[in-house]
């Protein structure tokens, strides 16, 4: 099994075409503005816990089984008890991770008091139904009357799932981060994973508790891979620049937050010797640290695409932010400010209509930037084999492409063991297959 793109599933060929609605009049933008209930509100075997799928209704009522059979945000507050989390509590000197803010904030439903329903709300419950679907309170009683349609549930409150911005603002405030809740260096340091994310793949790999088929189609849209793929860049990278301005950078002294650097930068053998100045950019010396710039590479590639009057800007803002991460606290805010404003000019992109040409397009900027090395720190490779998979299944020749992309993926398996020149070099090698 991959890492992170676990092979095929149905939902992103399923996706792989159409539109998306925007934002119903009335509808939420935060799961968290009604009180949860609690997953067991959800669960019972007349609501969503059938065993088997119902094929007479149009939602399968099968969404609670598959969440806590298979689905690790059910596991998320019982991971808290593991012996990594012991671990991780033990360095950071919390005594119990399972009722710690920092880590249930991530790793539950986390709600204030008195916004949780009076019996059936367990913490316990990890990241439940509410935690993405948004809280219950006004649209439990009405939303399986045969009557309700999916606009009046988002009108009490339902958060809108379905849509790719909506969809990517509710993943990454988990698998990012906000001001609030992230896994700084510190975390990291005390053994909390690196988090990475890309929203077509994650979405394909959460086991879905959903089909996409002629009604799902009918009362909720089509959304294209392609769409969710650019839409999670977009979002990955705002919200990164926007982190980038707020006091996380610089909590104290002298040391920024590591979090927001190439990890690897730092932490690789010093006889792998990698420093190029194709991948690190103008004006950057060898033995420095850099930002992270694995998103913005991603839509240097679209602009090159389907955005070439975008594109100089966006290369000029990200070397400028790079070279601003290692000056002071006070350019780096603007270069983010400055780059987050050029990125707010691409948010066309989201819901923009690609052709065949153009997805294949994209796919072939992203190899040639891997070939050219201007893609081969770490968390960048990850993010053009995640990339280069997901445009795949959007052009559905995947599996034709099986051999190539399982080359490109041996080469990112590990962040330790990457090497950047055998990563171009693959990169080289299946370029003329795509
Ligand atoms: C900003 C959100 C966030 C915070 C805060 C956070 N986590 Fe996590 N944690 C995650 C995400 C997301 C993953 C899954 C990463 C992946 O696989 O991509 C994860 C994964 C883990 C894992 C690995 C699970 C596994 O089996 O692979 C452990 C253990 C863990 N977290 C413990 C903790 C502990 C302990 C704390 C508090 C000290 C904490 N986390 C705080 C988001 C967070
Ligand atoms: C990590 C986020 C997440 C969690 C947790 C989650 N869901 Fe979902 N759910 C989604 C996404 C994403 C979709 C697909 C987009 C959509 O249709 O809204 C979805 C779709 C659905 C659908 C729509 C099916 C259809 O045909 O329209 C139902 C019903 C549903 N989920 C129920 C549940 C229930 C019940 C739980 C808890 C047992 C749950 N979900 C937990 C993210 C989540
Ligand atoms: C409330 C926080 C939260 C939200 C919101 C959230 N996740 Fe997660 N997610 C987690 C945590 C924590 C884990 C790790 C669970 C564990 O293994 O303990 C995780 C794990 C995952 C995994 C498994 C990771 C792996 O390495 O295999 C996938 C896939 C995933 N999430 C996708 C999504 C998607 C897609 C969305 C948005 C629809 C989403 N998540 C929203 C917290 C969240
Ligand atoms: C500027 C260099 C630098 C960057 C960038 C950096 N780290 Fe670190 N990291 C360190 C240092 C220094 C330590 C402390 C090592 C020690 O105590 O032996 C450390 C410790 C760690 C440890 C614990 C290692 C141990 O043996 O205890 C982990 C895990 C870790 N970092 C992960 C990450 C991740 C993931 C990222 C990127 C999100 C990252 N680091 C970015 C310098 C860096």
């Amino acid at each position: 099994m991959r890492p992170f793109t676990q092979c095929v599933s149905a939902l992103s060929c399923a996706l792989a075409f159409g539109l998306q609605a925007p934002l119903a009049a009335g509808a939420t933008d935060s799961v968290g503005d009604f009180r949860h209930m609690g997953v067991a509100s959800c669960a019972s075997s007349v609501c969503h816990g059938k065993i088997k799928p119902q094929q007479d209704r149009d939602v399968a009522l099968n969404e609670y089984t598959i969440w806590s059979q298979n689905d690790r945000h059910s596991q998320a507050y019982n991971r808290l008890k593991s012996p990594l989390s012991t671990q991780i509590a033990g360095k950071l000197g919390i005594a119990n991770p399972s009722g710690a803010k920092i880590c249930l904030d991530c790793h539950a439903d986390a709600m204030p008091a008195g916004k949780t329903g009076p019996t059936k709300f367990r913490i316990s419950d990890g990241v439940g139904c509410e935690a993405c679907h948004g809280g219950a309170e006004k649209w439990i009683e009405t939303h399986a009357q045969p009557t309700a349609t999916h606009k009046d549930n988002l009108a009490r409150g339902m958060y809108p799932t379905e849509q790719p911005l909506p969809r990517a603002t509710l993943c990454l405030s988990c698998h990012l981060g906000t001001r609030d809740k992230f896994v700084t260096h510190v975390l990291l340091g005390a053994g909390h994973p690196r988090l990475s994310f890309e929203l077509e793949a994650f979405t394909t790999n959460q086991p879905a508790h959903y089909v996409v088929d002629a009604d799902y189609l009918k009362r909720k849209g089509k959304i294209e891979g392609m769409n969710l793929w650019v839409t999670g860049q977009i979002e990955n990278a705002e919200r990164y620049l926007t982190l980038l301005q707020s006091n996380l950078l610089t909590p104290s002294g002298m040391i920024p937050e590591l979090a927001f650097y190439d990890c690897f930068a730092c932490h690789h053998q010093t006889d792998n010797i990698r420093w190029s100045r194709a991948r690190v950019g103008p004006g950057i010396n060898p033995g420095t640290v850099r930002l992270q710039k694995q998103n913005l590479l991603m839509l240097q590639a679209v602009a090159e695409a389907v955005g070439p009057d975008k594109l100089a800007e966006l290369v000029a803002g990200t070397d400028n932010l790079i070279r601003a991460g290692q000056s002071d606290a006070q350019s780096l805010r603007s270069a983010a400010e400055k780059l987050l404003d050029g990125l707010r000019r691409c948010e066309g992109w989201s819901t923009r209509v690609y052709s065949v040409a153009e997805i294949n397009a994209v796919r072939k900027i992203l190899l040639r930037f891997a070939a050219e090395d201007r893609a081969s720190d770490f968390g960048v490779a990850e993010q053009v084999v995640l990339g280069v998979e997901s445009l795949s299944y959007s052009l559905n020749d995947h599996d034709r492409r099986q051999a190539a992309l399982d080359a490109l993926f041996d080469r990112v398996k590990s962040g330790a063991n990457f090497n950047a020149v055998m990563f171009a070099d693959a990169a080289r090698r299946v370029q003329s297959q795509f």
